[in-house]
């Protein structure tokens, strides 16, 4: 027992060690001569992956062939501490068509704890538990992404104890990662275009469901892919509170980046002044100075979503729940001004931008205003200025003709 103990571990080492120097040598000339085939067809050195996700490499010398003889298997499953069980299965298929699997990435690269059974224990209280005892592995070679997700919403409702805040696998899997610009896990999916909303919906359907029947849900549910999805209004790693004051003081930005874009709205025929109307109206210019001066204040003006809804948005010609409507429109002033009759809207110029045609008293009182009684008041007022000006120094040289002010002053 003892003999077998002190020669066979000492000198299978070494063994091993000359056969991995003849087998580095041998690597070593495959990689010289790959490297110089690579150099006449550079177009392959393109399919390998991005520099930031490359990985610093696990214990390759686990074959993906082995973990699959057990967890290839359907049916092996493993008790956890609340009586649940773990599915040990992972689908050979599923795994080979995601992007991790087509790339060459081996299990073990991911599962860096892991060596040959009998693994080491591991423990977990439920199924959510194993999920996030093993998602960090995402980190290795996506820390980026890792990162961005600390200070996000999901990661406070960690931190307030809630434990389905949204990690890397919920929206992504573990075993049937795809690439993000063809989600269709593998197959084809008529309907790939609804992932992101649908993801989120795994946790936020009911706000999904009012999406769905919004202008720019029924769109995206048609196929176009100019409307926002949920990222586009919240960000996707780092989604912040979106109920603090300064998200709502920022929120007009979110829907002027396409809203003022005459490329996108063009096609729709949808004005692309509802910023600069918004901004110069009373409400939008107390909204945008905050903005510049301090974007935590709040405001109790109205924003963006105030009058045309968060996750409900619908044209505004919607026949019966659309701002045209005027009974629509005066109940969203009146959340504000609770007193507000059915003329209140009137006093308000919409987003127009008064002409001869639309509010007419405005646009020829504004005309009044800028091309006569602005100069008007401006030039009196220059005229009085020089001329008062002129009569104190007249007044002042014929008090004391040659003499300086200070001489003056002690007359
Ligand atoms: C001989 C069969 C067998 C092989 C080979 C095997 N596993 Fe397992 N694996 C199991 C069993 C059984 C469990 C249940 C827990 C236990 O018994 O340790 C498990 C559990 C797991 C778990 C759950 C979490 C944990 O840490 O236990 C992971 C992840 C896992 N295996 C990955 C792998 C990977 C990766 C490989 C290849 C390197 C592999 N397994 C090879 C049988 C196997
Ligand atoms: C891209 C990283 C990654 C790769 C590659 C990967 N896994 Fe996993 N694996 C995970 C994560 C993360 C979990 C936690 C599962 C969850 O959140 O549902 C997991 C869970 C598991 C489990 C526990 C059961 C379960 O599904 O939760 C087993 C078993 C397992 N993996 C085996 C494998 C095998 C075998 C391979 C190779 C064919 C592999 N994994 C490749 C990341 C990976
Ligand atoms: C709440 C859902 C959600 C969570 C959680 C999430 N992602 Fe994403 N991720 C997405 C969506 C949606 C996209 C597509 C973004 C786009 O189209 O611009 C994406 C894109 C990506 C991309 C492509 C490059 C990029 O940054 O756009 C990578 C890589 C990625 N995620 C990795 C991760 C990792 C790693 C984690 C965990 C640390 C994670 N994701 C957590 C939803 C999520
Ligand atoms: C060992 C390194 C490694 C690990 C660990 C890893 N990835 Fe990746 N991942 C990659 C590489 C490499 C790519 C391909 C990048 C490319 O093609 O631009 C990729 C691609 C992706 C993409 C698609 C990105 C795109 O632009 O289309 C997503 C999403 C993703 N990974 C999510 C995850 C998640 C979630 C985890 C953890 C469960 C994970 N990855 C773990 C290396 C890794
Ligand atoms: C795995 C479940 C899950 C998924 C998937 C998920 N979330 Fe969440 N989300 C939560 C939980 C839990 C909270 C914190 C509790 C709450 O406020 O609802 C939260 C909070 C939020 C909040 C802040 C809510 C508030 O009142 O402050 C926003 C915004 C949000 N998520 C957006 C998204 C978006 C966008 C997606 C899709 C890209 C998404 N979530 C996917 C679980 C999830
Ligand atoms: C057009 C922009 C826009 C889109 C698209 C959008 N949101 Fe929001 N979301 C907002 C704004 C603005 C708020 C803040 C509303 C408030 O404070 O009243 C918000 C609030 C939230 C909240 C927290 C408050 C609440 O109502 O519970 C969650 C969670 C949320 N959104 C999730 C989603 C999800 C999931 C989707 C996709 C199905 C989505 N959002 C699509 C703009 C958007
Ligand atoms: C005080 C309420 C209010 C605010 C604040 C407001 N809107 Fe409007 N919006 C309206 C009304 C009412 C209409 C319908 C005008 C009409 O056609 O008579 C409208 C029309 C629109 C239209 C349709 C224009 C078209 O050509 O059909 C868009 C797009 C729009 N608003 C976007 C915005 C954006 C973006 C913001 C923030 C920068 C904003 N709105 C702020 C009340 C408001
Ligand atoms: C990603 C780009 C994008 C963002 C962000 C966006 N929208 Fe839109 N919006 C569109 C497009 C495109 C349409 C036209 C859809 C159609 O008619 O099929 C539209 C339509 C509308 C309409 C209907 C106009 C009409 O015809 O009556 C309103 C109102 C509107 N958006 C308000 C908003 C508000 C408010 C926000 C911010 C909370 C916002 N949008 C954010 C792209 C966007
Ligand atoms: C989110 C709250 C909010 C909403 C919604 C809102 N307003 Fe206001 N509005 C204000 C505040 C605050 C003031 C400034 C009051 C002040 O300083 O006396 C104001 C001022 C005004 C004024 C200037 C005269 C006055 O009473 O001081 C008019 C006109 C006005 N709003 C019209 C409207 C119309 C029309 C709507 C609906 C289309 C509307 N508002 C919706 C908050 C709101």
């Amino acid at each position: 027992m003892s003999f077998n103990h002190e020669t066979s571990p000492r000198s299978a080492p070494r063994r091993a060690a000359a056969n991995k120097k003849l087998l580095l040598l041998f690597c070593g000339l495959c990689a010289c001569a790959l490297l110089l085939l690579g150099l006449g067809n550079s177009p392959a050195a393109a399919a390998a992956p991005r520099q930031e996700a490359s990985p610093t490499l696990g214990p390759l010398s686990l074959d993906d062939s082995y973990c699959l003889s057990c967890h290839g298997q359907p049916g092996s499953t493993m008790k956890l501490e609340d009586g649940s069980t773990l599915d040990l299965f992972v689908d050979p298929n599923e795994y080979s068509h995601s992007i991790h699997g087509e790339k060459g990435y081996a299990c073990v690269q991911c599962h860096r704890q892991i060596g040959e059974y009998p693994h080491a224990p591991f423990t977990a209280k439920d199924r959510r538990d194993a999920a996030l005892q093993l998602y960090p592995a995402c980190y290795f070679c996506h820390s980026g992404e890792y990162e961005a997700t600390q200070d996000s919403v999901h990661a406070r409702a960690f931190d307030a104890g809630n434990k389905e805040g949204a990690v890397c696998t919920d929206c992504h899997t573990a075993h049937a990662v795809r690439p993000i610009n063809d989600p269709a896990t593998g197959k084809i999916r008529p309907d790939a275009h609804l992932w992101i909303p649908e993801t989120c919906a795994q946790c936020h359907n009911a706000i999904y469901q009012k999406y769905r029947n919004t202008v720019h849900g029924e769109a995206l549910i048609n196929g176009n892919p100019d409307v926002p999805t949920c990222i586009d209004c919240h960000g996707v790693h780092n989604i912040s509170d979106p109920t603090t004051n300064q998200f709502r003081l920022n929120s007009p930005d979110i829907c002027t980046s396409c809203h003022t874009d005459p490329k996108r709205m063009d096609k729709y025929g949808i004005s692309t002044d509802v910023l600069t109307t918004y901004v110069s109206d009373f409400h939008g210019t107390t909204v945008t100075l905050f903005e510049k001066q301090a974007p935590d204040a709040q405001t109790n003006k109205p924003v963006c979503y105030d009058c045309h809804g968060v996750h409900d948005i619908l044209r505004v010609d919607d026949p019966q729940k659309g701002l045209h409507v005027r009974e629509n429109l005066l109940k969203r002033c009146q959340v504000c001004h609770p007193d507000a009759t059915a003329d209140f809207p009137d006093s308000w110029l919409s987003h127009y931008i008064p002409s001869p045609d639309k509010y007419p008293m405005v646009y020829y009182v504004n005309l009044f205003y800028y091309f006569f009684l602005i100069p008007v008041v401006l030039g009196g007022m220059g005229v009085l200025v020089v001329m008062d000006f002129g009569r104190s120094m007249i007044n002042r040289f014929r008090k004391n003709p040659g003499g300086s002010s200070e001489e003056a002053s002690h007359v």
